[in-house]
């Protein structure tokens, strides 16, 4: 199906009750041409942590840093009719959701389902190592058949408008990096995709578990420099152990177009996101994790009067204040009472005054 032909029917929206000019396709129309200028920094997708929850903290510590969602599965989405898998917030833009799959007819049925549920971006992952992921044909396996991943993206461009990206590795197990790497560019710059972010190490899929995959396999940012020499028109970030905005700012300053980082952003928020926006984007004001909290208050009531538990917030938030003082104060607390059955914004006040007191 062409874009044009897409286009002129009517479009199926997931959490906008169907009105055609909604708040999520308002909140798209006004963030789509930014993503791109978004990516100059972003937090990586990863599965179980940047869920809806913690995506909505994110943002509110940083306006501009465009944020990824955990890896959805296509046949998730198109087999099992997962749509719930999509919900996120308006707030939460600009915001790229990150597929899998190895399918090109199922991969743009999912993407089709996940612009119109609103994402300003469809990323597709082609780094995870894991083994379900492996048997499934997804993720880091696919560095191995380049052609089969510009039949996706094309596949996936066909249906929509919205940015189709790739989120890859520099090679798996024996391949060589320095000969794989640019082949598999030059596959997505011919498949018409202009937006890649390269974590900067191999997976090696047989012998290390998934955790050891994103710390053993040595880092080589020298060569994800070499291939922003060799494809100047694309728009490329580098992702792997970069762990302050400082570093950041070096990668930027040898010309790559963006930076991802995750876990560093995961467990040091405010370190990274709360002057990203005017340190990174040269827009903005710092953000204060103390008011953060406070604005996290009617998002987490909000939550609990639809049936969910503070803890599903919170464990998202422990990070908050890392370095500082209260900061293990603030942690214990939450972490001992957001499970507990009547744990709601009191608790998360309660929790803040540790810090406040300390800070005092
Ligand atoms: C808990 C966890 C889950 C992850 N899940 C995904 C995922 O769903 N999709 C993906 O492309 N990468 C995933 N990753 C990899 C990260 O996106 C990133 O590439 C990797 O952590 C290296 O960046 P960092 O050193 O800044 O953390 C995950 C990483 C972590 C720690």
């Amino acid at each position: 199906m062409s874009k044009k032909q897409n286009s002129a029917k009517p479009s199926k929206k997931i959490g906008c009750n169907g009105d055609p000019k909604g708040a999520t396709e308002i909140a798209q129309l006004l963030t789509k041409p930014l993503v791109s200028k978004a990516a100059r920094l972003s937090v990586a997708p990863m599965m179980d942590w940047t869920d809806r929850h913690c995506r909505y903290l994110h943002r509110l510590l940083s306006r501009e840093t465009l944020l990824y969602t955990e890896m959805v599965t296509a046949p998730a989405l198109v087999r099992g009719g997962a749509v719930h898998l999509l919900e996120h917030s308006v707030a939460e833009h600009p915001v790229a959701l990150q597929l899998g799959g190895s399918d090109p007819v199922e991969l743009a049925e999912a993407t089709r389902l996940g612009a119109d549920a609103g994402y300003d971006e469809i990323n597709l992952n082609v780094g995870c190592p894991s083994d379900r992921v492996q048997s499934g044909t997804f993720g880091a396996v696919l560095m191995k058949t380049p052609a089969l991943v510009a039949d996706c993206v094309r596949a996936m461009q066909e249906v929509t408008d919205v940015d189709i990206t790739v989120k890859c590795r520099i090679g798996v197990d024996d391949q060589e990096p320095k000969e794989v790497l640019p082949d598999f560019i030059n596959a997505m710059q011919g498949a018409g995709i202009k937006r890649v972010s390269i974590h900067a190490r191999k997976a090696w899929l047989k012998g290390l578990s998934p955790k050891e995959n994103r710390d053993i396999p040595p880092l080589d940012y020298a060569l994800v420099y070499q291939m922003k020499r060799e494809f100047p028109e694309m728009h490329l970030s580098i992702n792997g152990g970069i762990a302050s905005l400082a570093e950041a700012d070096t990668h930027l300053a040898e010309g790559m177009d963006g930076v991802m980082i995750g876990r560093a952003a995961y467990h040091n928020p405010t370190d990274i996101l709360s002057t990203a926006d005017r340190r990174i984007f040269g827009t903005g004001t710092d953000t204060d994790p103390v008011q953060v909290v406070q604005q996290m208050l009617p998002y987490v009531e909000a939550h609990l009067i639809q049936g969910g538990k503070l803890n599903q917030i919170t464990r998202h938030m422990l990070g908050l204040f890392a370095g500082k003082p209260g900061a293990r104060a603030w942690r214990r607390y939450l972490s001992e009472h957001a499970t507990k059955s009547g744990a709601g914004p009191d608790t998360v006040l309660t929790a803040l005054q540790h810090v406040t007191q300390a800070a005092a």
